[in-house]
């Protein structure tokens, strides 16, 4: 990739649909949900469908073991390949949990895969960041145990523009957004499951803060809301401009959303703050090092 943050952008004028599917309790149901979703955006006009993080399998890392497929051979893969062969559409599966296989034997990855409308796999991505806390008598989730880290950044080149495209926790870290910029990226996918903590307080915030960093449009795609499953997704799947402005939101319940991307927005606000030309990288030089640790 040669081109850099001050190239306009490549983006085409295309329509994006968010698939905030609903929780069922049965595997085959959420594929077959998924792929009467995605035939039925494509009736809307969508040339891109994406679909929620995890949107085959409860969110816990107790329950990636029984619910990990191989990718790309998998049950759920070759749904997704399918669905959108036969919708005719750039295809961002959500994230499905992955056997990993090789040094990785016996931890899974977070992984998204991404579908031209031949069905063929373009790219995959597993997410980067894992999310481990650990605050003594309060709460302790630690992804690692049964996750690894995905290996690379993703972006991937389509007619329509590049994809950057991300999954939930790896928002959070502004780098990981700025790298898939400047590696080409023309709009940044993401899809996610913030909780009804953090979703409130961050969800529309960190949408809002990459579109704004990166002047490119940012989609983020969660699971429909469901009060009585073990983890409850916020939802609120949206797409926001590059001025930071909601073009969308799915507010909590199931129902797919569309928007249409629009080139002419991104090259307006660009011209009207430079902030791509003007970044001074001869000061930046010590985000890309990890700190000295105490
Ligand atoms: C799961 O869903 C599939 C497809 O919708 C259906 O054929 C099957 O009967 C369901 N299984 C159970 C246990 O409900
Ligand atoms: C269906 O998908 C939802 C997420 O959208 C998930 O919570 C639920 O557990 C899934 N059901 C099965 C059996 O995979
Ligand atoms: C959501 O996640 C955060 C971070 O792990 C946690 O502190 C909070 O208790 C969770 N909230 C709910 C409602 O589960």
């Amino acid at each position: 990739m040669t081109a850099t943050a001050t190239t306009p952008t490549a983006l085409r004028a295309f329509r994006i649909a968010l698939i905030q599917l609903a929780v069922s309790s049965n595997k085959s149901a959420n594929l077959t949900r998924a792929r009467t979703c995605i035939l039925a955006a494509a009736q809307q006009g969508a040339n891109v469908v994406v679909l929620p993080e995890c949107f085959n399998s409860p969110y816990g890392t107790q329950h990636f073991a029984a619910y990990a497929e191989d990718v790309p051979s998998g049950e759920s893969c070759q749904a997704l390949a399918a669905a959108a062969k036969d919708a005719g559409v750039y295809l961002v599966g959500g994230s499905i949990p992955e056997r990993a296989r090789g040094e990785h034997e016996g931890k899974f990855f977070n992984t998204c895969t991404v579908w031209s409308p031949e069905g063929t796999l373009l790219d995959i991505h597993r997410k980067a960041h894992l999310f481990d806390i650990d605050v003594p008598g309060k709460i302790t989730f630690k992804e690692s145990l049964v996750l690894s880290p995905g290996p690379k950044i993703t972006t991937v080149p389509t007619p329509l523009g590049t994809l950057g495209i991300a999954i939930c926790y790896d928002i959070r870290f502004p780098e990981l957004s700025l790298a898939m910029a400047r590696a080409g990226a023309d709009m940044l996918i993401f899809p996610g499951a913030f909780n009804m903590t953090t979703g409130p307080l961050h969800w529309e915030l960190l949408a809002r803060a990459r579109a704004v960093d990166n002047q490119c449009y940012v989609a983020l795609c969660s699971p429909a809301r469901d009060e009585g499953a073990g983890y409850v997704a916020y939802g609120h799947s949206m797409v926001v401009d590059p001025r930071g402005t909601v073009v969308v939101d799915a507010g909590a319940s199931e129902g797919t959303v569309v928007a249409d991307v629009d080139p002419e927005v991104v090259s307006a606000f660009r011209e009207q703050i430079p902030v791509r030309k003007q970044k001074r990288w001869d000061l930046y030089n010590d985000v890309v090092k990890a700190p000295v640790r105490e």
